[in-house]
């Protein structure tokens, strides 16, 4: 793993957009792309810049079961706001929300990701190590799947939403093995509160119960960090 450290999420987010900058000078076509707070500076340092990905695919990690895309709490609607309005893709694909079998959902999302190879991956790292939705004790062979969220997801989730039981209970996420799939895989982490997840995934054993230490088996990562994050590293 190729580790940077950045003193914030703001420097995190120049060099994590001069990666997709590298790569767009590298012919890439495809690029996997994440919600959440971690990739937003990306995302920002991208919108302001010339970069063009008019003629380029991306495919998103994950998406909520139950909510249409143009929810507000919906990853489509995340993405719409943060990158595609200003810098559209050719395509955009996130699993379809609304879809409410999660056999063909999968499926159909898995097809996507084997017609177009990904060049890069952006993630994210959970608190527990996960990535996309895939929670402590996902299989390493997973493929894109219906999830289950865990009540503290759920919790964690609430304050998004008017009330509690508006919150989507399930989730449609590429899996480990798709995740792994992409030839090279940009990972972010920032704060302290991603200190014991970004150790067991750089320094601990290689196991279903970190999603995020298979990363270790992947031959082209790099992982962005600020001191938080850094901090339990020997
Ligand atoms: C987002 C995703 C999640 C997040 C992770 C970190 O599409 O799949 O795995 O990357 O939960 O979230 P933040 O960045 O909000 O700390």
């Amino acid at each position: 793993m190729n580790i940077i450290r950045v003193k914030d999420q703001i420097e995190g987010g120049q060099v994590g957009a001069q990666v997709f900058q590298d790569a767009l000078n590298n012919q890439a076509h495809v690029f996997g792309l994440a919600t959440g707070s971690t990739p937003i500076s990306i995302y920002d340092t991208i919108v302001k810049s010339d970069m063009d990905f008019s003629d380029k695919i991306s495919i998103n990690l994950d998406e909520y079961k139950g909510i249409s895309g143009e929810h507000e709490q919906s990853y489509r609607y995340f993405m719409q706001k943060h990158l595609f309005d200003v810098k559209p893709f050719a395509t955009s694909y996130v699993p379809n929300g609304l879809n409410p079998d999660g056999m063909s959902e999968s499926g159909r999302y898995d097809k996507i990701l084997e017609q177009y190879p990904r060049d890069l991956q952006i993630l994210g790292l959970g608190q527990n190590g996960h990535i996309g939705f895939n929670e402590p004790g996902t299989s390493f062979q997973s493929t894109t799947h219906e999830v289950d969220l865990t009540e503290s997801t759920i919790e964690a989730n609430a304050r998004f939403f008017s009330d509690k039981n508006d919150v989507p209970r399930q989730a449609y996420s590429m899996g480990i093995k798709s995740i792994m799939g992409a030839k090279q895989i940009l990972m972010a982490a920032y704060g302290e509160n991603k200190a014991a997840a970004v150790k067991a995934m750089i320094e601990g054993p290689v196991t279903e119960d970190v999603p995020a230490s298979i990363l270790q088996k992947h031959d082209n990562v790099i992982v962005i960090l600020d001191a938080g994050s850094a901090s339990q590293l020997t």
